[in-house]
């Protein structure tokens, strides 16, 4: 057991909690090689007890290649070198804990990277072993095995099978550097119930969980997809790879471990199933919690929202959980930039067939001032919702995405393997400008990992802690009077005119969000924080405002 402060409190805490998620190697880097690490998340704690937030996740920092950002874990149970130890880990806890911050980490049950120990003993072992059968490894097709053993591609493009220099070939549902573990195999199990047991150990309040709903895959006969889009996965637990209803046995162990800590650890699942297949995901007797990705889907439209809202609540008590909202995370175009993008999926996970992000990314032309708009009233409303919320580094700062970096430049695999078809998650990652001018914006002392456009220094914290009408500002004043303002995980529908939204927390606060591009009048009651300025009684367009009734 490590020595750090353990945080006791309620055991349902994470129930409304506002999680913020950090990118650990674009965050802030204290030794200037342009990686962010675990030392300087430590010199930003008062920052992100500044936000009023609840917890921080951090996406993770294990030992990895690189080849998927770090989701290519090579040790489950250690620290990248680049970003630090496990003692520095342990000093991140305790200066979180100090603060009433709890703590997730991202946990990648999925696959490997190529470099783990089991993956490279596999790849030295016989067809048959023992090592092997920890992944999925087969023979292939065709007169000297030469095909590969089913027609599947992976999630970032091409090939989801690679053939190793014996000729056998192994599955991989992303890239060929993340060979997918085999779930079927009790040593994987056991294995990673010691790594959830190790990071518990050492004070970790909660993880979050990779590609949830993948773990058990059916094998016979072997799988075969060319497309990873919602629309082809099955919806009642018969898909050969995903969402299977087998794969809540595996959770079910899992949360009996959770259990064990007081308070019980928490989780979340990361799982694109169909919507109603998401409960089981959350259930109290699984993994507690899965992310809501609807909003983040979501049209900029009352009704839509509405609807997702509505929904989302009604899932929530079928399994006594409580919800989940989204609206940024590493993986999709921020919100500023996204939420005037035309519709599409464009802005989320895939490109579609017009593939707007591939044509436009050097010339977007796109209105980012309506996009902010919008983007601060989406926040303010998710933070009035009952449920937990999940907030990305860099959103409290209206960041826009980074569009044009040079593709020579680029990391994200989903880039170079997409074939043109799918966007690059690089542009959510660039590192944090902490201040208006200097080496990567005070990033760090040196560069950056990824390009920084010249236009960061205006986003900076600097820059915005002193401007009581910044994005940063009104993040500080909302995360601060949500708290306060907490209460029951109830919302009332009011009625409202076209093209706006509004609801009521019982006994506590009002938000009303106008999605028109005309200002509307809102209700009766004295303002408690707008996303823009309230003049004679008016809410400009694309705002919210959070109200207490008179
Ligand atoms: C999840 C992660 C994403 C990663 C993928 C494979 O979707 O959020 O970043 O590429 O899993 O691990
Ligand atoms: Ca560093």
């Amino acid at each position: 057991m490590s020595s750090s402060v353990q945080l006791s409190g309620p055991a349902d805490w994470w129930r409304q909690a506002v999680v913020y998620q950090i990118y650990p190697r674009s965050f802030s880097d204290s030794n200037a090689d342009g990686i962010g690490d675990l030392k300087g998340i430590i010199s930003k704690a008062d920052y992100l007890s500044s936000l009023s937030i609840d917890a921080v996740w951090l996406s993770p920092f294990y030992p990895s290649a690189l080849a998927d950002g770090g989701y290519d874990v090579a040790d489950y149970r250690d620290v990248d070198p680049r970003i630090g130890t496990l003692e520095q880990f342990d000093d991140l806890v305790e200066a979180m804990h100090q603060r009433g911050i709890r703590i997730f980490v991202d946990i990648v049950p999925n696959h490997s990277s190529d470099q783990h120990i089991w993956f490279q003993q596999a790849l030295r072992s016989p067809r048959g072993s023992a090592e092997r059968a920890r992944y999925i490894f087969r023979d292939g097709r065709g007169v000297d095995g030469e095909l590969p053993p089913s027609d599947l591609s992976s999630h970032f493009g091409p090939e989801g099978w690679t053939r190793t220099p014996d000729g056998q070939w192994y599955l991989h549902l992303f890239t060929k550097e993340q060979p997918d573990f085999d779930w079927s195999n009790p040593e994987v199990r056991e294995d990673f119930l010691k790594t959830l047991k190790f990071w518990s150990d050492r004070g970790v309040d909660g993880f979050r969980i990779d590609v949830a709903h993948a773990l058990i895959k059916d094998l016979d006969p072997l799988p075969s997809r060319s497309s990873y889009d919602l629309e082809v996965m099955k919806d009642d637990g018969s898909d050969p790879l995903f969402d299977r209803d087998e794969v809540h046995e595996v959770y079910k162990t899992w949360r009996k471990l959770f259990n064990e800590y007081d308070p019980p650890r928490v989780a979340v699942a990361e799982a694109w199933v169909h919507p109603h297949r998401r409960p089981p995901y959350a259930s109290l007797d699984g993994l507690g919690q899965a992310f809501n990705f609807d909003l983040l889907t979501a049209k900029w439209e009352a009704r839509t929202f509405r609807q997702v809202i509505d929904k989302n609540l009604q899932f929530a008590q079928q399994t006594g959980s409580s919800t989940t909202w989204v609206m940024s995370n590493h993986d999709v175009i921020r919100h500023v930039t996204r939420l005037v993008i035309p519709a599409g999926k464009d802005g989320v996970t895939f490109a579609d067939e017009n593939n707007w992000y591939v044509k436009n990314r050097l010339d977007p032309k796109l209105d980012l001032e309506k996009g902010l708009a919008r983007a601060k009233a989406a926040t303010l409303t998710m933070l009035a919702l009952p449920g937990s919320s999940y907030l990305y580094q860099g959103e409290e700062l209206g960041l826009p995405d980074v569009l044009d970096i040079p593709s020579e430049q680029m990391q994200d695999p989903q880039w170079f393997r997409g074939e043109g078809k799918f966007k690059s998650r690089d542009g959510c990652r660039v590192p944090l400008p902490w201040e208006p001018s200097g080496s990567s914006f005070g990033f760090g002392a040196g560069g950056s990992h990824l390009p920084q456009p010249s236009w960061f220094g205006e986003y900076s914290v600097v820059v915005q802690e002193q401007q009581p009408e910044s994005t940063l500002s009104l993040y500080r004043r909302a995360l601060a009077l949500r708290k306060q303002l907490q209460g029951e995980e109830v919302l009332n529908w009011l009625e409202s005119p076209q093209g706006t939204m509004a609801f009521e927390r019982p006994g506590s606060w009002v938000c009303f969000t106008n999605f028109s591009d005309e200002p509307v009048a809102i209700p009766a009651g004295e303002v408690l924080v707008s996303s823009a300025p309230v003049t004679a009684g008016l809410l400009p367009a694309n705002s919210a405002v959070w109200l207490r009734r008179n």
